[in-house]
Parts: C-alpha cells; sequence; structure tokens
C-alpha cells in the first residue's frame, strides 16, 4: 500500500489534500494521471453498465436536494454510526471500528472484551464515554440566514434524486419496466473514522442505478445483475477474481426493507473490505417518498392495467475505491533487461488494463535534434487526435521508458535517426518490452489494432 501511495504521489496519480498548507487529514486531490484514470474509469462503467443497454437512461441531480427528501429516505434520522470519545485525549471513534481492530489484535480475548464498555482508549489508554449516536450529512445553509429554515445538506448517495425524479424520467422516455436510471456523481459523508488513502473518505464519488422492475420474478432480475458485475470486474476492469469475496448479507443484518443484499469485497493490504453493493430495496424508497411528498409516484402497465409501485434494485460503486483497485492490481516489480546485454535491473510496472491506461501512446525522439522533433512532434499532433499521448524528449531513452512504465502507458514509439532513412519508428510493448519497427504512415492503424486486441 505504502509503495502504491508514494507513486502515486511520484507521477501525478493522487496528491495529499492542501499540500502547501501542511494537508487535510484523509482528503487527496488527483493530479494529471490520477483524473485521467478516474475519466476512463467511470467512461468504462458508464459504456459497460449505461450506454451498451436499452434498459438505461442517463441522470445528474443536484448535489444540495429540498431536506424533505433526507427525511423520507430516513438519513436525517438513521444515517448515523456510534462514536465514542476518550475522556482522556478527546480522540474519536466509531464504536464498531474500534471493536473491529480490537478483534482483529493478537491475542484477543472474546470474554475480556464483550461490549465497547470494556474497551479503553488505543491511543492514550483513557476511558471511554458511552456511544452516541453522530449523523454522518454534512449541513449547511442554504442564503443568508442561519436557522433551522434555511438548513440543507449535501448528499451522502445520489440515489435520492433518482427516487425523487422517478415519475418525471419515466414520463418523459415513456419507459415500460424494468429501467433503470443511472448517475454518477460527488456524495459527502462526515466520516468519523476516514483513512486507508482514498478508500474512506469524506468526499467521494459514487457510480449507481436505481432498477425498477415488477416486484415478481425480482430473484432473476437480481441474478442477472450479479452476472453483469461479475463480468465488468472479469472482463472490463480485468482484475484477478480471486481477490474478490462475494459476501451475501444473511438475514438479520440486512437493512429492514431490503430482501436480498450482496457486499463485494476486496482483498485490499489493510483487510477484506468492502468494494460496493448490490441490493433489492423493495419498495421502500418510492412508498416513502410518496408519503412525504404527497405525491402519486405509482406506475401503470400498459398491457394489464395494473397499477404498482415499483420495487428496486440498486447496483452502487464507489469509483474512488474502484479506482484505488485498478491501482493496487497494476502495481508490479520486476526484473527488466537493460541496454547491456545479458543484464537486468529492477523496473516498477503499472499493468493497467489498456483501455483504463492514463497515456496510451509516448512519442520519445531519441534525442533533442531538431531533425528528429522534426517528424516526432508532427506525429505526436497526429496521434493526438486518436489517442491519449505524452511527448517526451527530456532524459535518457531508459530513463523516459521507465516513467512511462511508472504511469502504465501500454506503447511507446520510439523515434530514431533510423527514422530519417527508412520512415519507421520502434514500438515497445510496455509488459512484453518487446520491440517492433512500423512504417510511420502505417503506425495509427497499427495502435488501434493493439489497443482492439
Ligand atoms: N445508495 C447506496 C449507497 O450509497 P453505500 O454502501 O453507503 O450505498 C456506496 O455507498 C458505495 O460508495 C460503497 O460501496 C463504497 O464503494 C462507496 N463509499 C461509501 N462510503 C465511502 C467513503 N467514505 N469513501 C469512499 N467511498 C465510499
Amino acid at each position: 500500500m505504502e509503495k502504491v501511495i508514494s507513486l502515486c504521489k511520484r507521477r501525478g496519480f493522487v496528491f495529499p489534500g492542501s499540500e502547501i498548507y501542511g494537508g487535510l487529514a484523509n482528503s487527496w486531490d488527483y493530479g494529471p494521471m490520477g483524473h485521467l484514470l478516474k475519466q476512463n474509469i467511470k467512461k468504462a462503467w458508464w459504456k459497460f453498465f449505461v450506454q451498451e443497454r436499452s434498459d438505461m437512461v442517463p441522470f445528474d441531480s443536484a448535489i444540495i436536494m429540498n431536506p424533505k427528501v433526507w427525511e423520507a429516505s430516513g438519513h436525517l434520522q438513521n444515517f448515523s454510526d456510534l462514536l465514542v470519545e476518550c475522556k482522556k485525549c478527546h480522540r474519536r471513534f466509531r464504536e464498531d471500528h474500534l471493536l473491529e481492530a480490537i478483534s482483529a489484535q493478537p491475542g484477543y480475548d472474546k470474554e475480556k472484551v464483550r461490549s465497547i464498555a470494556d474497551v479503553n482508549c488505543p491511543d492514550c489508554g483513557g476511558s471511554l464515554t458511552e456511544p452516541k449516536s453522530f449523523n454522518l450529512m454534512f449541513k449547511t445553509f442554504l442564503g443568508t440566514n442561519e436557522d433551522t429554515s434555511t438548513t440543507a445538506y449535501l448528499r451522502p448517495e445520489t440515489a435520492g434524486g433518482m427516487f425523487v425524479n422517478f415519475k418525471n424520467v419515466q414520463g418523459v422516455t415513456r419507459r415500460r419496466l424494468p429501467f433503470g436510471i443511472a448517475q454518477i456523481g460527488k456524495c459527502f459523508r462526515n466520516e468519523i473514522t476516514p483513512g486507508n488513502f482514498i478508500f474512506r473518505t469524506r468526499e467521494f464519488e459514487i457510480g449507481e442505478f436505481e432498477y425498477f422492475i415488477n416486484p415478481s420474478g425480482w430473484e432473476e432480475v437480481f441474478e442477472m445483475w450479479l452476472g453483469e458485475i461479475k463480468r465488468w470486474w472479469k472482463d472490463v476492469m480485468q482484475v484477478n477474481m480471486d481477490n474478490l469475496v462475494w459476501h451475501e448479507i444473511p438475514d438479520g443484518e440486512r437493512a429492514h426493507y431490503s430482501k436480498r443484499t450482496m457486499d463485494i469485497e476486496y482483498k485490499y493490504p489493510f483487510g477484506v473490505k468492502e468494494l460496493h453493493g448490490i441490493a433489492y430495496r423493495t419498495d421502500f424508497d418510492l412508498s416513502r417518498h410518496e408519503k412525504v411528498s404527497g405525491q402519486d409516484l405509482h406506475y401503470t402497465d400498459p398491457d394489464s392495467g395494473e397499477k404498482f409501485l415499483p420495487h428496486v434494485i440498486e447496483p452502487t460503486f464507489g469509483i474512488d475505491r474502484m479506482l484505488l483497485v485498478i491501482l493496487l492490481e497494476a502495481y508490479h516489480e520486476e526484473e527488466a533487461p537493460t541496454a547491456v546485454e545479458g543484464e537486468t535491473e529492477a523496473r516498477v510496472v503499472m499493468k493497467f488494463p489498456k483501455h483504463l491506461a492514463p497515456v496510451q501512446v509516448a512519442v520519445l525522439p531519441l534525442s533533442k535534434k531538431e531533425e528528429l522533433a522534426k517528424i516526432a512532434k508532427p506525429l505526436a499532433d497526429e496521434l493526438r487526435k486518436m489517442f491519449s499521448v505524452e511527448y517526451d524528449e527530456t532524459q535518457s531513452i531508459g530513463k523516459r521508458y521507465r516513467r512511462q512504465d511508472e504511469i502504465g502507458t501500454p506503447y511507446c514509439v520510439t523515434v530514431d535517426f533510423d527514422s530519417l532513412e527508412d520512415k519507421k519508428v520502434t514500438v515497445r510493448d510496455r509488459d512484453s518490452m518487446k520491440q517492433n519497427r512500423v512504417a510511420i504512415n502505417e503506425l495509427a492503424g497499427y495502435l488501434r489494432d493493439q489497443f482492439a486486441s
């Protein structure tokens, strides 16, 4: 994990937030490479779950909504964690996180730690307060008066915006059930114990969709989405499926309205923890919004005339957690041959799936000489029309290859002095490090084929 965090800083994937002011704990900024990687993950998610399907419609709702939305969804009353505070050093902890950390310690004795009352502060040993409920929504005020009538909240999830617009979207798109409404957007939660790099932060992005169904046959729809989620991880994100854990939430542990929930977990370096989830939420959301708004949110089946409240299956994905998983999966250290016959050196290489790589092609003239730049610069400009391209002419070619390996560039194109004569360039493959000589006028097609394969 530390090696990945250090690479992220060194190569411009993720920087500590507000760094020149000493940082802001657990806030992170995405650098040029991180931005591109995140964009590519979001694009792939959108293509797979929305664009390529005939049963999904896109959406983009407001971050600040009428507070009644959060009253209806239950967030105002229940979106809380239990926190305890050390009476001596005043550090605050999430009760469940503290108990989980203690139970993972060597020598843990179940009989001695039956509840949080048996636990002391892990930092200073002081005694802890009784657990109290802490609402995770960020509060703000609309306009210039700061009182209860102007209180509003930053959304803690994107789902609410899609539920309250069900009628609008269904009306204008004239969709028949089943269909889904999807969006990607920023969410805010005032987490008590953020941490583990970008795993748990107070500001993060979610990609999620509400799939509206007739409740009869919900089991098959749930299975269909599980199959799609597996395809997403295996074929699109190309992760090692052994690193995923499919955690069926048992009866009694699910939200009271859910008939089936599956957490998809990942074997992170800091333990097996949630990556994302899928839940069958019954008609809980629409029935609550109907009750609190007083609006009729029922749907009438055009064939049978049956009028009912649609039920919902909700797959939800944390974009930042997906990005963390892609970084962890991509990181490799290996021995690579040097220019000297028979010698090797250690290289770090990010083996991103090619379609996710922040930079797809690097154009590297062998030297800064004008005669090479005359070929290399227009070539890079031409390739930029199709690919994400970097042009780099500084330092030795070996160092430039190492840098491109560390940002995971699948193809490096080298322009050398022979190129002046034979009108060819060398294309180096990131993973095999094999080099191919390719005619300049065939290069775009060659690279397109490589990305397609
Ligand atoms: N609408 C359902 C919902 O919001 P959730 O499990 O609370 O479900 C969805 O959140 C996903 O958002 C999680 O599975 C996780 O990937 C991501 N997520 C939740 N809290 C997060 C945080 N504090 N930092 C980063 N990602 C988070």
